[in-house]
């Protein structure tokens, strides 16, 4: 049943019990029926329900979520708890989200432990609140956190909701504090149905959309869980709760929430497979560069409290890298995320220097230096002749040959790349690249830094960028195609930020600088096919010296250093190479810049499947959205492709052979699944 009963003279104790977090599928709403049935048979003069484990609930079961919603429904468990008359306490041990938290509103009292948190996270699955949440959270603690607590689906800590009037207390042993609270006491709350809604406040509407329309732009749920609160307003109850649940029953067919709950479970997927052994203890972790990324990475295994040895060249080196890693340390404490004591130790754990001995102990090494191959296999033979022969050794190279790298040392199985993205300490992804002789421990200890620094780990084989930097090129490709043929960098931006990325190609090119592009396509020259069309406008940019927003001019301008300004040299050079190409240039509207963008990157990303570089769609999900900014509520970019379906994707492409048959040759994987009518999730070498 999910659920356990026990009673203890007038009190039934009722324990969620579906391990690890109590999700709430059928067999559970069937248990919470019998069990309010149960309680009133038994006469009890209270109901403690609690959570087994861990959590109270982490909600309705998602996996539910694919077909029709079994009964009971769970907005009629809530009403036959809150409509007994035994009243229900919950006493919330661990995380109430979602249908838990909706199951704790319902009982005539709520006391949470001190660790627990209590929330309406749904629209992050791209739904809303579907049993009864978003009534009953505005009856307990008014408009206005009510419509924050659901727009934005952040959980409250038990002293937040204590604050908020969600709960009525906070105590070490909650389900102890609830057989102690007086019967008479429990028997004259009112019961939260009962409690009138909250008056109208049009300016806390306004306010509330007014943030979504910038924190959560082109997502569904939010707006219609608002709207759904304002309706709430005015109708009784009963219609409140039908409007709401006929509004989640249809979000949650749709394609955000599919492509949410997508999201979700790729997420946890993303774990060390299981015959992968363990992995050494990470004691210590010794970094090699303190330049950006470096500080990056050396931060947050710092705020791990892992010691760290942060290796540079020179004293000019150690002291840059000191002061990069004191900046982040500085953020952090102005962040509020470290307290004095705790800078303290972080500062007192790192040790940069020019001596490699003084990493010889350190079980894994994380090279972060300049993208040059012979730098690299420089720091290498250092590494390999520093530390002990069990080492782990890692580049965290973008693009280069992690085999060739691997070749300059004694053991090549003990090398491995583990690719992080700027900044470091923030950024989720981490593509664990493995190596053609990159053992399974090596992977293991790439998975576990993964763990502890809590990062969504994915496995990509070698190749030039990996996953996520091979995909990105074609797209950065076909931007300047678009923008070379008939578009400007600030109506690619648009466009794609209308699609639902945070910044367009040419605004995240002007943040990292235009010199990281160039020496990637110097390195490319070599090996680059020679009938592939070369668009030689960002090259032009550098030779112009407009690299970026750190020199003020890149792809925008940044007067005196601030918000960027469309350049009109910069779409003249366009016009001009176009003339010299003997280009007609045209016009694309929105949807076919969109177009172009995203089905260059889907075929590109086939390819990368279909040679083994991912092993997944799903993995490759996980980079985009990740390390990328592809939209989460699209599902990231394979998931994106499945909703357009593989024939239109097909025939798109061919169509636009007509313009460039290399450019847009089509991935054979695309043309075995449109072959054998798989999706690309579906999609698997015959
Ligand atoms: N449905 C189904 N499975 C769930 C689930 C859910 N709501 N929540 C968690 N799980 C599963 C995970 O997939 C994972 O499975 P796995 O072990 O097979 O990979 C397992 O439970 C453990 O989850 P985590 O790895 O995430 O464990 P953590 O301890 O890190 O986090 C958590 C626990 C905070 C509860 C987190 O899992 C979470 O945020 N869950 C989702 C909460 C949520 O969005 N609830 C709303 C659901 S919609 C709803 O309730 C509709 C209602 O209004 C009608």
């Amino acid at each position: 049943m999910s659920i356990t009963m026990k009673a203890d003279g007038l009190t039934g104790f009722v324990t969620l019990d579906n391990p690890p977090v109590n999700a709430i599928g059928k067999a559970m709403r069937e248990g919470l029926m019998e069990a309010v049935k149960w309680a009133e048979r038994e006469n009890f003069d209270r109901v403690i329900v609690t959570g087994a484990g861990r959590a109270f609930a982490a909600g309705a079961d998602a996996r539910e979520f694919d077909g029709a919603a079994l009964e009971p429904f769970l907005p009629d468990v809530c009403d036959a708890i809150e409509r007994s008359f035994v009243p229900w306490v919950a006493a919330i041990n661990g995380v109430a989200l979602g249908g838990g938290a909706e199951i704790a509103l319902a009982c005539r009292m709520r006391i949470a432990g001190p660790k627990a948190q209590i929330g309406l996270p749904e629209v992050t699955l791209g739904v809303i609140p579907g049993a009864g949440g978003t009534q009953r959270a505005m009856r307990l603690c008014g408009l206005e956190s009510a419509l924050e607590m659901i727009a934005f689906g952040r959980p409250l800590r038990a002293t937040e909701a204590l604050k908020a009037g969600l709960i009525h207390a906070v105590e070490v042993d909650p389900v102890d504090a609830a057989d102690m609270v007086n019967t008479e006491e429990l028997q004259c709350v009112v019961p939260t149905w009962e409690l009138p809604p909250p008056d109208h406040d049009e300016a806390a509407f306004t306010a509330i959309r007014e943030k979504l329309a910038k924190r959560s732009p082109g997502q569904v749920a939010p707006l219609r869980a608002v709207e759904v609160v304002e309706q709430g307003l005015t109708l009784d109850f009963a219609e409140a709760m039908a409007l709401e649940r006929a509004t989640f029953l249809e979000l949650k067919q749709g394609d955000q929430s599919r492509a949410l709950r997508h999201m979700f479970f790729a997420e946890r997927a993303a774990k060390p497979p299981k015959d992968l052994p363990s992995a050494p203890e990470l004691t210590e972790v010794a970094v090699v560069g303190g330049g950006t990324m470096g500080a990056g990475i050396a931060y947050a295994c710092l705020s791990l409290g892992l010691p760290v040895t942060l290796l540079e060249t020179d004293a000019d080196g150690v002291e840059r890298a000191e002061a990069n890693v004191g900046k982040l340390i500085g953020d952090g404490v102005a962040r509020g995320r470290l307290s004095e004591d705790g800078e303290e130790a972080l500062r007192a754990r790192l040790t940069a220097t020019t001596d490699y001995a003084k990493a010889a102990n350190a079980p894994l090494a994380i090279e972060a230096a300049f993208e040059d191959m012979e730098v690299k296999k420089a720091i290498f033979a250092q590494l390999d002749a520093a530390l002990s022969p069990d080492a782990i050794l890692a580049t965290n190279t973008s693009y280069l040959d992690v085999d060739e790298i691997a070749a300059g040392t004694r053991d090549p199985s003990r090398v491995l790349g583990l690719h992080f993205f700027a900044p470091a300490h923030i950024m989720r992804l981490l593509e664990i690249v493995k190596g053609a002789q990159s053992s399974p421990k090596a992977l293991a200890t790439g998975y576990a830094l993964g763990k502890l620094l809590k990062k969504v780990p994915v496995v990509a084989g070698v190749c030039d960028g990996f996953i996520g930097n091979r995909i990105y090129s074609r797209y950065r490709e076909a931007a300047d195609t678009v923008f070379m043929d008939g578009s400007t960098p600030w109506e690619v931006d648009e466009a794609m930020v209308n699609f639902g990325y945070a910044m367009g190609p040419y605004e995240v090119a002007d943040l990292s600088g235009l010199d990281i592009g160039y020496a990637a396509r110097r390195r490319q020259d070599a090996t680059r096919d020679p009938n592939r069309r070369y668009i030689p406008l960002a090259d032009r940019m550098y030779e112009l010296g407009k690299l970026g927003k750190k020199v003020g001019a890149g792809w925008y301008r940044y007067p005196g250093g601030g918000g960027k300004v469309e350049d009109p040299i910069v779409a003249d050079l366009a016009l001009e190479e176009a003339h010299f190409a003997g280009i007609e240039r045209t016009e694309y509207d929105e949807a076919q810049i969109v177009e172009r963008l995203t089905l260059a990157m889907i075929n590109e990303a086939t390819d990368v499947l279909a040679e083994g570089i991912a092993q997944s769609a799903a993995d490759i999900d996980l980079v985009t959205v990740f390390g990328y900014g592809f939209p989460r509520w699209r599902g990231g970019l394979m998931h994106y492709a499945d909703t357009l379906g593989v024939p239109q994707i097909v025939e798109r492409i061919t169509a636009l052979q007509a313009e460039d048959p290399v450019a847009w040759k089509l991935s054979p994987v695309l043309a075995d699944c449109a072959e054998r009518g798989l999706s690309l999730a579906e999609w698997s070498p015959v």
